[in-house]
């Protein structure tokens, strides 16, 4: 009997709808299908909006809700068309959703994510869960990263140690110690693609620096590194989370003030650098014993950020997730696949030593097809 669930994601660099397919019958997770629907340019830039304060919020907010709710069902559909599989044959959908405002730290802390799942539910007819942040920040965690417990179920291992870190819109890693009396950890190490998608569409009027070429060709340069450096995220301990509240365009500008001779080839390299140096430093500092590091997420194809990353960490190898059999593309989509298992069997999806919530508990909300 497959046991088959969806997982639906859109992160930080807000590129697209990622839906996986998910058989989780066997022990290992078996990824069926995936389909991605790129999200436009104008949706993209009405939620790059949402992410700063700006006039009449909750309108353009609520609406967004709607059409993003439209675009991960017709997302997942279009999945299910692919697979050759029935709506009915699935337990349920995991929809992470949008992030549009995240601020754990607040005295009203709180991690907002936009997609109407209830509109999911109508229009595939699965039942789907959503809203998994909720229930972490309730128990007094950051809400995030939520990843490392599915980083755990599936790349855990008793030879050696490892680490796996997701380089999407932001970057964020999970350790996993092969001793299992060792608890996981993890947090958000800092921006990962976010700059240097920014600075491509800056500078060469792409959404990306397609395999790190841009930057490849530039000089590394040492003191707008440091300056970038310097932000007190980085030394701050965790539990830590962070997004576009933080790491946007502002503090980008900001850092750049007082460089205005370097040129902007030489800016992405460092950029790339700074995104290489704080996951470096991130494994040095809390997962030293790490022998191998494992990466996923759509940074995982920037050749130059992981040709930057083996030469930092050496002689801890820098591998993808896809040794193990882990597509790096689609982690993410089938870690709220996973999710909505564990939503669904009333079991914990939180790791509190992650997060750092008080206890474990049930992520998400469960709308009903
Ligand atoms: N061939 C590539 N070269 C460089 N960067 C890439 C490539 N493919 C994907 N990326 C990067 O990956 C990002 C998408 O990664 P993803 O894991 O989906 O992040 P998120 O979870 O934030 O949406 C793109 O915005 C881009 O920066
Ligand atoms: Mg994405």
């Amino acid at each position: 009997m497959t046991q088959l669930y969806i997982g639906l994601m859109s992160g930080t660099s807000m590129d697209a709808a990622d839906a996986a397919l998910v058989d989780f019958s066997a022990d290992i997770p078996k990824l069926i299908a995936t389909h991605r629907t790129p999200l436009s340019s104008e949706l993209r830039a009405a939620l790059l909006a949402l992410c700063a304060p700006g006039p009449n919020e909750i309108e353009r907010m609520a609406q967004l809700d709607t059409q993003l709710g439209e675009l991960f069902a017709v997302t997942a559909l279009a999945l299910l068309k692919k697979a050759g599989v029935k709506p009915g044959e699935v337990q349920a959908i995991g929809s992470h959703g949008q992030t549009v405002r995240h601020q754990p730290g607040g005295p009203y802390p709180f991690s907002l994510q936009i997609g109407n799942p209830a509109l999911i539910a109508q229009l595939t007819g699965i039942a789907t869960a959503a809203d998994f942040r909720r229930a972490d920040i309730a128990a007094g965690g950051q809400g995030a990263p939520l990843a490392p417990a599915f980083h755990n179920a599936v790349l855990r291992s008793a030879q050696q140690d490892r680490a796996v870190v997701n380089i999407g819109g932001m970057a964020n890693i999970t350790v996993l110690p092969k001793d299992t009396q060792q608890s996981v950890t993890g947090f958000d190490t800092g921006p990962g693609n976010v700059f240097l998608d920014a600075w491509a569409e800056r500078h060469l009027g792409q959404r990306m620096d397609e395999d790190g070429l841009f930057a490849a060709g530039g000089k590394i340069n040492e003191d707008l590194l440091s300056e970038f450096l310097q932000d007190n995220y980085f030394s701050l301990a965790p539990p830590k989370s962070t997004g576009r509240e933080h790491f946007n365009s502002a503090w980008l500008d900001a850092a750049l003030k007082n460089h205005g001779d370097v040129s902007a080839q030489d800016v992405q390299a460092t950029l790339c650098e700074l995104t290489a140096a704080s996951i470096t430093d991130a494994v040095k500092k809390y997962a030293p014993t790490t022998q191998e590091l494992l990466v996923c997420g759509g940074g995982t194809h920037n050749t130059h950020l992981i040709q930057r990353l083996r030469a930092r960490l050496h002689p801890c190898t820098v591998e993808s997730t896809e040794k193990y059999g882990v597509s790096p593309g689609w982690m993410e989509a089938m870690a709220f696949a996973w999710l909505a298992k564990q939503t669904l069997e009333g079991k914990p999806g939180n790791l509190p030593s992650v997060t750092g919530a008080k206890r474990a508990v049930v992520l998400g909300t469960i709308c009903p097809r």
